[in-house]
C-alpha cells in the first residue's frame, strides 16, 4: 500500500447500515500512511457518531456546509483542493443520485462538485434498489464523469435480501484506492508470470518442494495490476491472498507449469518467472500411498524441464525476466543464466542464511542485464522491489524500441 504513504484522503460516509465499516477503512488508510479527513451526511450520523471519526482521524468531521470553518476558510473548497483522492463508502442511492446530477444541498454533495482528485464510489444498498434502473443509470453517469464505481459484494443484506449490495471489505476498498492513485504506465501491457514453489509428487500424499512463499511473485503481480497491466499469474501452492484483478492459474508440478506457460506465452508482452521450480521430479512416483511397512522407499529423481530455458528458446517480441536464487557466487550464476536461457534481465537474490529471500518480507536483489551491466539494490520490502523491477523493465523496453510501456 506504498501509494497511500503521505496521501491526503477524503472519506465520505453516507447513511447506510455499512457506515460502521468506514471506521475500519479509515484505520486501514491511516495504517498505510495516509492522512484522512471525514465528511458525513446527516443520516450517516444516525449510524455512527461523528465523534468516532473525529477521534480516529484527528480532524473535525465536516457535517454542515453552513457551519463555520474553525480554520477560517471556505471548507468545501479548501477540503476539495486538499484531497489527493476521495472515497465515499458507503454511498447510498440518494448520494449517488445527488452526485450524478450535481446537487449541492449538504456538505458532501457541495464539496464533491469542487473535487478535482480521483474519486472512488462504493455503493451499498438493498439489492432491488441497487439493480433499479435509476440507480444503475446514475452509476453510469458517475463513471462517465470520470469517477470509479466499485461493484458491491453479493451476500446476505441487513434487509434480509440476498444479492448484490453489500459494501466490500474495507481492505478491498483500500486496495482499489491504491490502484486509483498509481500511474498507469503499464496500461494494456500483457504480463504472464509465475510465483511460488512447485510440488513434485512422491505418492498421492507426499511431495518434494522448496521454501518459496510466493511473496515476491505476488508483490510483482499486484504492483503490475495497480499500474494497469493485464496480469496472468501461474501460481504454485501458496497460502497468500490472491492479488485483486489478476487472472489466477493454479498449478502444482513443474510440468503443469510448463504446459500453461507454453500455451500462453504467445499472448504475453512481458514474462516474469519468479517461481521456485523444483529442478527434479520423482521418476518412480507411486500411484498409492507408500506404506512404511514396505520399508524405506528408494526415490529415483529425474530432471524437470527447464521452463525458462524453453521460453527463452521460443521468445520473439517478448521481454523475458528470470530470477536466480543462489546460496553463493550470485553474480557468476546469474550471468550464466542470462546467456543460457536467452533472458532480457535476471533478478539475483540469495536464499541461504538469516537474510534468505524465501518467506521474508524483504529482499536484497541485483538486476543483471545481457550487456553486462548490473544494479544492486539495498534490502527493501518486496513491494518496493516489485515496483523497481517494473520500472527497470519499462525503461529497458522503451530503449529497445519505442514500446508502449
Ligand atoms: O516466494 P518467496 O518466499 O517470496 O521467495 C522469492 C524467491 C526466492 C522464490 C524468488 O525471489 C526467486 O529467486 N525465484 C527464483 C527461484 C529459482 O527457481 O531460481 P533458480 O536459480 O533455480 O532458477 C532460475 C530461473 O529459472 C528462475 O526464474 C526459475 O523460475 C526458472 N526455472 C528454474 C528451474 C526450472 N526447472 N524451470 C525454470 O523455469
Amino acid at each position: 500500500m506504498g501509494a497511500l504513504e503521505n496521501k491526503k484522503i477524503l472519506l465520505g460516509v453516507t447513511g447506510g447500515i455499512a457506515a460502521y465499516k468506514a471506521v475500519e477503512l479509515l484505520r486501514l488508510l491511516q495504517k498505510a500512511g495516509a492522512e484522512v479527513r471525514v465528511v458525513m451526511t446527516k443520516n450517516a450520523t444516525a449510524f455512527v457518531g461523528p465523534l468516532t471519526f473525529r477521534a480516529i482521524s484527528g480532524h473535525a468531521v465536516y457535517l454542515d456546509v453552513l457551519e463555520e470553518d474553525p480554520e477560517g476558510g471556505i471548507r468545501h473548497i479548501a477540503w476539495a483542493d486538499w484531497a489527493d483522492a476521495v472515497v465515499i463508502a458507503p454511498a447510498t442511492a440518494n448520494c449517488v443520485a445527488k452526485l450524478a446530477h450535481g446537487f449541492a444541498d449538504d456538505a458532501l454533495s457541495t464539496l464533491m462538485l469542487a473535487v478535482r482528485a480521483p474519486v472512488l464510489i462504493c455503493p451499498a444498498m438493498n439489492t432491488h434498489m441497487y439493480e433499479s434502473r435509476p440507480v444503475q443509470r446514475n452509476l453510469d453517469l458517475l463513471e462517465a464523469s470520470g469517477m470509479t464505481v466499485l461493484e458491491p459484494d453479493s451476500g446476505d443484506l441487513a434487509c434480509g435480501v440476498t444479492g448484490p449490495g453489500r459494501l466490500p471489505d474495507p481492505a478491498f476498498i483500500a486496495d482499489r484506492l491504491v490502484k486509483l492513485l498509481v500511474p498507469k504506465d503499464l496500461k494494456g501491457v500483457r504480463i504472464l508470470m509465475t510465483a511460488g514453489p512447485t510440488q513434485e509428487a512422491i505418492d498421492p500424499v507426499r511431495y518434494i518442494s522448496n521454501h518459496s512463499s510466493g511473496k515476491m511473485g505476488y508483490a510483482i503481480a499486484r504492483a503490475a495490476e495497480y499500474r494497469g497491466a493485464d496480469v496472468a499469474l501461474v501460481t504454485g501452492p501458496v497460502s497468500l491472498p490472491f492479488p485483486v484483478g489478476v487472472e489466477r492459474i493454479s498449478v502444482k508440478s513443474a510440468r503443469e507449469m510448463l504446459a500453461v506457460m507454453e500455451n500462453r506465452m504467445e499472448r504475453a508482452d512481458i514474462i516474469i518467472k519468479v517461481a521456485a521450480v523444483a529442478d527434479f521430479c520423482v521418476q518412480n512416483a507411486a500411484d498409492h500411498k507408500i506404506k512404511k511397512t514396505e520399508g524405506a522407499p528408494v526415490i529415483v529423481l529425474e530432471k524437470n524441464p527447464d521452463i525458462l530455458a524453453t521460453l527463452g528458446a521460443k521468445k520473439s517480441h517478448q521481454f523475458l525476466v528470470g530470477f536466480a536464487a543462489e546460496t553463493r557466487d550470485l553474480a557468476a550464476y546469474a550471468k550464466d543464466k542470462i546467456a543460457r536461457k536467452n533472458l532480457d534481465m535476471i533478478v539475483g537474490n540469495l536464499v541461504s542464511g538469516p537474510d534468505s529471500a524465501f518467506g521474508s518480507d524483504l529482499n536484497t536483489v541485483t538486476f543483471f542485464y545481457p550487456d553486462g551491466s548490473e544494479e544492486a539494490l539495498e534490502a527493501l520490502p518486496k513491494e518496493r522491489v516489485a515496483d523497481l523491477l517494473l520500472d527497470a523493465i519499462c525503461a529497458r523496453r522503451r530503449c529497445r524500441g519505442g514500446l508502449d510501456a
